[in-house]
This record gives C-alpha cells, structure tokens and sequence, in this order.
C-alpha cells in the first residue's frame, strides 16, 4: 500500500502533535512545551515533553521521541502506513491508495502480513478441511454460525504437528519472523512445530482490524493441556493494549457511548451474534491502564459483565479502580450464578440480556452489596474497614459533585452516617493531593538534574565555545526563515569543536538552500536515529537567553526576542572563536624561538583582535 510523500505530507501538516497525544496523555504546559507522564516507561514525575511549534515530542527519561506518526507507531504498535490511515481518518482526510506498492515495508508491515497469511490458512482449514469436522461440529454445538465464523475470522489448525511449518515453508514465509510471531515452536534439536496444533483459532485484531495474535482453544476435554494457548507478545503484540473484538465494537461503542466488558472470547462472539455489537473481551487477563486508556477514547462509560463466580467479582473490583482514573463511569451487571454472558444470551436471549444490563449497578452498590454479603456491616470493628475500602475509589474520582452524589446514596442505601463517609473521603483526598504536590516538586529537581546530565553526557569539556555552538543548532529548529537565513550568512561550521553540530549544520543549510523548507520537524527527520534523538533532546530545552530567564518564556515579542538572541549569538560565538585562536597563537609563541616567526605570529593577533572588534558592526542590523 503506499500514500504519496505529499499526502503524508499534508496529513503531518493539518495535525496537531499535542491535540493528538493529549488523547493518550494527559499534558500539562510548561514553558513553551508540554510536559506529562511518559506512556513508554514508568515515572512518576513527566519527563516526556511534547512541543507545539516544533511538533515533535521526546522523553528525557527514556528518550523515545519523535513525530505524531513516530508516537501512534510507538503507543499503538502499528505501522507507518497504518499511522498515516489512522491521523488521516481522524482529520477527515481522504487517502488513494496505489496498490501495485510491496517493496519498502516496515518490519510490523510484513509481521502483520504474515499474521493475516496465516489467518488465511487458519480459516480456510476450518471451512473446507475434511479433518476439521468436529471443529465445524463444536461450534455448531456451541450455537456459533457460519457467518459468525466468517465475521470473526475463526479457524482451525489441523492437528499434525507440521502442517503449519509446511505452510509457511511453501509460502516462503521467512521462518524467523514465524518463530517471533510464535505462530510456530522450535523443539531442542530444532526441529519446527504449529503450537496450536488441533485447536480453534481465533484471530486477535489491532483496533484497525489487523491480526496482530491468535489465541487457540482446545477442543479436547483433557486437564492436562491448557484452554486456551495465546500468541506470545511481539513486536506487533502488546497484550496489556488489546482488546479482543475492540475493532468490530469500535463503532457501536461509539455510537451508543456505552460499553460492555466481558471476559471471554466466546462471551463476545455470541454477544455480538445476538447483536450486542457494543462489547470487548479482556480474556482472561486482568484489566490494564493501557486498556482502559485505549477504551476511553470511544467511551467513557463502562459496564462490566464479568462471570458471577469469586474470579470475576474480584476481577471486577480490580477493574474498578483501574477505569475511574481514566475517568471514566463504571457499572457492574450480574448475572444469575454459573452463568456466563454466552450462556445466558444463549438460554435466555436478547431481551433478558439487555434487561440485565439495564440493571447494571453503579460500581459502589455494587461493592457495597458485595461486603454487604460477606457480614461486613454486622461487626462494628469489620464496619470501619468496609467503610474505608468502599470510600478509596471514590476519592480518585475528579468530580466533587460526583463523589458527594456517590456518598449520599451509600449512607442511605446502608444506613450508614453520612458525615462518617465524609470524614473518611476527606482525608483520603488529603493524603492524595499532599502526594501529588510531594511529586511536582520532585518532578522539577528531576528537570533540572536531567539537563545537567544531558550537558555533561554530550559535552565532556563543558566549554563554553560548546555551549554557544549548541545554541546555535537549536536556534536552526525553530522554523523560522529569518533565523536560519542569518545563522547561514554569518556562522562557518568548519570551526566547531563537536563533529555532529557540524554535520547538522551543514545538512540543514544543504535542504534550506535546495528547498527552502525550514519545519522543526521535517528537518530533524533528515538525521539518523541517533543524531535525532540528541536534536530532540537540545532543541526542547529552554534557550539560555540569560540566567534569570530560565524556564520562563516571553510569550509576547516572542520572535523578536529569539531574533535579538541570534544575533547576540552569532556575535558571542565570533568572538569565541576568535579568543580561541589568539590563545592557540599565543601559546606558539611562548613555544618557539625563531623570532621570525614570533614576530609574524604577534602580527596575525593583531589582525585577528582588530576582527573581533569588528564582528558586532559587520552584522545586518534588518530585523524581521
Ligand atoms: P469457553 O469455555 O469456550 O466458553 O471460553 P470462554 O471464553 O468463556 O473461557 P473462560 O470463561 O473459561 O475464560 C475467559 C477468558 O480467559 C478466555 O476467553 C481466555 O481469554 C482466557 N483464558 C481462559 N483459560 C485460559 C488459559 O488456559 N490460558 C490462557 N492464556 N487464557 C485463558
Ligand atoms: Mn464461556
């Protein structure tokens, strides 16, 4: 599939990298840029810094980084091309595809290829394989139908240990990339095995409908193999951030801004066969913030339908306090005991199933009812700490209204004191927010330490010269033509004292003098990994415009004062290396005695201080 460079181009263009990445993380201005908690590694201080002007972002903990496509790449683990799809869609824009492109793929390109290969294969067995009757003969037990089957992509792998590997063998499929995909095992004297040989597959999608893993059901009633065997995680697979069916449901989650949350594959399917279409499966694993993150861009409202038995109401519980620091609303609906929702909409069909979620508790009844069962409000000692557990996920909700509207309705629906419930809520809150205030604070000692260390990582002589230098790279990604034309006029690169300021350099002044094109981050795109990961570094720190000005930033005059600064710059950095070079000469004179020499030497340092009297008259004075 390729999109043309110009519509890539456009696409970068309308999208606002800040606008984008505030759907995954919450940002918060700082200065010029925006700071928040970096979504790639745990902190609990934001390091990761996300620029407007300059549209790009960068961690300073972990030092991922780079463009709008660079970050749902990253966050998403999709491709390129999907990126480009998935910014596209969100801004409206319309894209031709050129269907005739296969060279150039991107590594998860071709893992994905691979996936939807196998998926392919999967399915076909499945439909039309003589052995996989009794596979066809399960699901039509289990009430699935045939375009259920079709919808869902399910399959069936034939139970020969090597029917998969002859597969992927003649379809030239590279053995390595099936091997990471853990599609296929390898025994200790290597010899290639389907891991899920004789199961049901179900195909595991991308938001963007891509198989990004499978998962494979047993169809044998033996104990010793487990139910259901997944794909391991791989560079296109990150459990914590799937949700089963989540690309089937996206659109009706959407449009009835509600959804439901069940545990299993199979909850889903005949759900959805039944036309539940609102509904995604966690399978089996505990909810993850990524998850609820990833939910909470269609819906904030959640209804979780988990199984009735100890493991989904302590399931449910875990949910909970997970989804309400999304902000999102949570409820939880029941089901009679020892069904699940396949079983139930299969018993009892839609309407019953519908009432059931009519019925949905709100999270704190739910838990409340929950305690409730257990005795906890007959022994006035057991009282207290039921109290205190019911009131913890009240206080991560934002909304005051809220929480007051939640506690009111508890102490009633118990007979509890309300101002108790308060007095508990209070000093919830109180421990919570002296703790975010603790990590503000941290979080600025943290900034000031990751500069130093930046300084110190990259300059090992710390000398100024250095420091005039890298401000003058930093000035080149602030897009501004002005800058750039009179950096160009007046700077040699030829006399830096670090090779990649150089290089920079003169690859940014190669592009602005060919084509005139001066964006932060179309220019930082020119370099490799290494070179951009260092230009993200330097160009989203402050300038040091003076001592008293860090991290303030004029937001009036702004370009003026950038402009006034370049100047000064250049003028400074002239004379920096002007100083230097009379020291190197002086230096040669103390080393030598041919007085010729000395003599010729002590006239070239005259030249050069006569130079550097005159650098600050030599400038244009034509401000923009
Ligand atoms: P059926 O038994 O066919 O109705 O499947 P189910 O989806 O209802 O399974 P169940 O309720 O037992 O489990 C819920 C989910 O947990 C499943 O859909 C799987 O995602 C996951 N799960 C269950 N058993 C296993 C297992 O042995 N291994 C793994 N990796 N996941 C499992
Ligand atoms: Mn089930």
């Amino acid at each position: 599939m390729r999109i043309p460079e110009q519509k890539i181009e456009e696409i970068k263009n309308s999208a606002d990298i800040v606008d984008i990445i505030s759907e995954y993380v919450q940002l918060k201005k700082r200065g010029k840029n925006f700071v928040g908690l970096c979504p790639f590694h745990r902190e609990k201080t934001p390091s990761f810094t996300v620029s407007i002007d300059k549209q790009i972002y960068h961690c300073f903990g972990c030092h991922i980084g780079g463009n709008v496509f660079s970050f749902l790449m990253e966050y998403k683990k999709i491709s390129f091309v999907e990126a480009v799809q998935e910014l596209a869609e969100h801004l409206g824009v319309k894209l031709d595809f050129d269907e005739s492109y296969s060279k150039n793929q991107s590594e998860q390109e071709i893992l994905f290829d691979i996936n939807t290969e196998v998926a392919r294969y999967y399915s076909n067995n499945l439909l039309n394989e003589l052995e996989a009757e009794y596979a066809r003969s399960y699901l039509e037990k289990r009430n699935i139908k045939i375009q259920t089957i079709r919808a869902f992509g399910l399959g069936f792998a034939l139970n020969k240990w090597d029917s998969l590997v002859k597969f992927l063998i003649g379809k030239n499929i590279d053995i390595d990339k099936a091997l990471h995909l853990g599609l296929i095992g390898k025994t200790n004297n290597g010899k290639l095995y389907d891991k899920l040989a004789g199961r049901l597959i179900f195909p595991i999608f991308s938001p963007n409908g891509r198989v990004v893993a499978f998962a494979g059901r047993t169809l044998t009633e033996e104990s010793d193999t487990p139910k259901y065997i997944n794909s391991p995680e791989s560079l296109i697979y990150v459990k914590g951030r799937v949700l089963y069916g989540l690309s089937f449901a996206k659109d009706e989650i959407r449009k009835l801004n509600n959804v439901i949350l069940v545990e299993g594959y199979m909850d889903l399917i005949s759900l959805y066969q039944n036309g539940i279409k609102n509904v995604v499966a966690i399978s089996g694993t505990a909810l993850t913030d990524e998850q609820a993150q990833l939910l909470s861009r269609y819906t904030r409202n959640i209804i979780l339908l988990f199984d009735s038995d100890t493991s989904g109401i302590n399931a449910s519980l875990r949910s909970i306090e997970i989804l309400l620091k999304r902000d999102c609303d949570v409820k939880i609906a029941s089901l009679p005991s020892s069904e699940d929702p396949d079983s139930f909409i299969n018993k009892y069909g839609k309407e019953k199933f519908t009432k059931i979620i009519k019925q949905a508790d709100n999270f704190l009844e739910f838990h409340t009812a929950y305690l409730e069962k257990q005795g906890a409000f007959k022994d006035p000692q057991k009282t207290v700490e039921a109290i205190r557990e019911l009131i913890k996920p009240v206080a991560i909700i934002e909304d005051e209204l809220k929480r007051t509207i939640l506690i009111k309705n508890i102490s009633k629906k118990f007979n509890l004191r309300e101002k108790l419930l308060e007095n508990e809520l209070d000093k919830l809150i109180k421990d919570k927010s002296k703790l975010s205030v603790k990590t503000q604070q941290k979080s600025e000692d943290l900034n000031k330490d990751s500069d130093l260390f930046d300084l110190k990582f990259y300059h090992p002589k710390n000398s100024i010269l250095i420091n005039k230098e890298v401000e003058i790279i930093k000035l080149l990604f602030e897009g501004d033509k002005n800058i750039l034309e009179i950096i160009f006029s007046n700077i040699e690169p030829e006399k830096f004292e670090l090779e990649i300021n150089k290089k920079i350099f003169l690859r940014v002044k190669d592009e602005f003098e060919n084509f005139g094109n001066c964006h932060p981050s179309h220019l930082i795109s020119l370099f490799d990994e290494e070179t951009q990961k260092y230009l993200r570094q330097i160009t989203l720190q402050n300038f040091t415009i003076s001592d008293h000005w860090e991290g303030k930033y004029p937001t009036e005059n702004y370009d003026k004062i950038i402009f006034d600064y370049t100047k000064d710059l250049i003028i400074k950095l002239k004379q920096l290396i002007i100083d230097k070079q009379i020291s190197d000469k002086q230096k040669l004179i103390k080393s030598s005695n041919d007085e010729s020499i000395i003599l010729s030497l002590i006239r070239e340092i005259n030249e050069l201080s006569k130079k550097k009297l005159n650098i600050s008259l030599e400038l244009p004075q034509n401000n923009p």
